[in-house]
């Protein structure tokens, strides 16, 4: 069964072609990201704009590197929400175009039970029960993943999410958006224990987050150091994102072992654009080791947005004929 799947919730427009929900014909992403970094972050409007002016192509090549027309597609999936409403609106309704006019099911699929669906690309997947982080600009969500489809949300952020303090950060040290990768390759050249910041909720029997008093603390720990005016050398710098990095780190491996040693799951999978982080996914593995739990992380493509984790979801979901019509329309936000 060929899915084409269709992505438009944030500053990605993307389509992809996969086969029965686990085999990948083609994936094609297009990023807005260079025209966003100018103003600093995604401004929803334009992005709306540009999704409009890329999607039908961007659907052509997916289609065309896939080998296939629109004749040989059997149901087409399309981001219904989380995101921002009027990006979310032409991807969604571009896909309710299509298949009205093609006469296909139509599967509206939820953001994040995508992401976690990108660990179902793998090779080979992570066995269930299995404990999943999802990870991003916007959420910080620890699931419970007991079947394909059941996604029991443990514990979540109270404030800022994961990525949205590494992009924060990352602009009060004067460095690129989107922030993470900026961190992650300044971090590299610092020593992780120089400074220690704070790990909020490290201790608290739950597996909520808090990540603003973390990012006031770096703050904080830049305005106590006027010198840094003086003293902006990538050495001084290195160790801040080093220090920060690694308090995050620490507190999503910790959240992420005590949950998956609590419902006695064997593998913890992590997603979304945080869990490109080669350095949170070497620190992790190494830990839950520790407990014979295996940690599973999609490859670069697969880990910020993208269409193929929509049509693993899609695919799911018309099989299980959880199907929606014309008449349904996108939602910003959603309680999992
Ligand atoms: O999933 P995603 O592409 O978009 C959504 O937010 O849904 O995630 C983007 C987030 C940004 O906050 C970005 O800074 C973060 O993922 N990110 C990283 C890394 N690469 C991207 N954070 C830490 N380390 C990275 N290497
Ligand atoms: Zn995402």
């Amino acid at each position: 069964m060929l899915i084409l799947g269709i992505e438009s919730s944030c500053d990605e427009t993307a389509a992809a072609v996969v086969e029965d929900g686990a085999r990948i014909r083609s994936s094609i992403v297009s990023s807005q990201i260079s025209t966003h970094a100018i103003y600093g972050g995604v401004v929803p409007e334009l992005a709306s704009r540009m999704h409009l002016e890329a999607i039908d192509p961007v659907v052509d090549q997916a289609l065309a590197q896939a080998g296939v027309s629109l004749d040989d597609i059997d149901g087409i999936a399309a981001t219904q929400g989380p995101g921002l409403i009027g990006a979310l609106l032409v991807g969604f309704s571009y896909a309710k175009a299509l298949a009205w006019a093609r006469n296909l099911p139509l599967a509206g699929v939820n953001h994040l039970e995508a992401h976690i669906c990108s660990l179902q690309l793998l090779n080979p997947p992570p066995g269930f029960p299995f404990i999943s982080l999802v990870v991003s600009g916007g959420h910080t969500n620890i699931y419970h993943v007991n079947e394909p489809g059941t996604f029991s949300l443990m514990g979540q952020t109270r404030d800022d999410a994961a990525g949205e303090a590494f992009d924060k950060v990352a602009k009060m040290m004067g460095l690129s958006y989107p922030g993470g990768p900026a961190i992650e390759a300044l971090a590299k050249k610092g020593d992780p224990e120089k400074i220690k910041f704070p790990r909020s909720m490290i201790k608290k029997d739950n597996f909520d987050f808090s990540f603003s008093g973390l990012k006031s603390a770096v703050a904080r720990h830049l305005h106590e150091n006027p010198d840094m005016d003086q003293d902006m050398s990538e050495d001084r710098l290195a160790h801040v994102a080093a220090g920060f990095q690694m308090a995050v780190i620490d507190v999503l491996s910790t959240k992420l072992i005590a949950a998956a040693r609590q419902t006695n799951c064997r593998c913890i999978g992590i997603a979304g654009g945080v869990s490109a982080n080669r350095t949170f996914v070497d620190i992790l593995s190494k830990r839950a080791k520790q407990h014979q739990i295996n940690v599973f992380s999609p490859p670069l493509a697969l880990c910020g947005d993208n269409a193929a984790m929509i049509a693993a979801r899609g695919w799911e979901m018309i099989r299980d004929n959880q199907v929606c019509g014309l008449g349904d329309d996108v939602y910003s936000r959603v309680k999992l």
